[in-house]
């Protein structure tokens, strides 16, 4: 299991619709782990395959809270939003591909999402609360959006302009390090 980078906005592979899976292989299984590995690691709740570079459809979360639950690992291949609540509820995101930055968004409250999890199993599950949110944001990455996307283009182009700042002080700093 290893910690892939995680692409920052913008970046065009963010912005792209992904693709399906056809078959849980070996190759999914390892993406996935890799996927767990990564998140844990940054540490966030959700994490897309197209934010690691891979254009798939795949995601994992885990919207445990870490000091008073269990862990709560969910893998979803294929995931599809089968029935979703008339009722909004607003949540502050932010998402691993900008970090630093957080705005509300307003969502259904609850989603009811179909999806295959690792074994190749067919799976339903109703969401709520944190992981109805989580698990919008994380599939809507799966179709090139981002949660800045409902912000005004306002905010949303502060929040780009700020994130490209970020990304080239990072390339300079890595650049440094690399010399010494
Ligand atoms: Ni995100």
């Amino acid at each position: 299991m290893a910690i892939r980078p995680i692409l920052l906005h913008p970046d065009p592979r963010l912005k792209k619709r992904c693709e399906p899976v056809e078959t849980v292989d070996e190759e999914i299984r390892t993406l996935i782990a890799d996927m767990f590995t990564t998140m844990y690691d940054a540490p966030g709740i959700g994490l897309a395959a197209p934010q690691v570079g891979v254009l798939r459809r795949v995601l994992v979360m885990d919207c445990a809270k870490s000091d008073e639950e269990d862990p709560a690992p969910i893998a979803m291949v294929n995931p599809e939003v089968v029935w979703e609540s008339d009722d909004l509820n607003v949540h502050e995101e932010g998402c691993l591909s900008i970090p630093e930055e957080f705005n509300d968004v307003e969502r259904p409250a609850q989603v009811r999402v179909a999806y295959t999890d690792a074994e190749g199993t067919a799976q339903e599950i109703e969401c709520d609360g944190l992981l109805a949110t989580c698990v919008q944001h994380e599939i809507d990455h799966l179709n090139g959006k981002l949660f800045i996307d409902y912000l005004g283009p306002m905010k949303r182009q502060m929040i780009t302009g700020r994130m490209k700042k970020r990304k080239k002080e990072k390339a300079a700093a890595k650049g440094t390090t690399a010399k010494a």
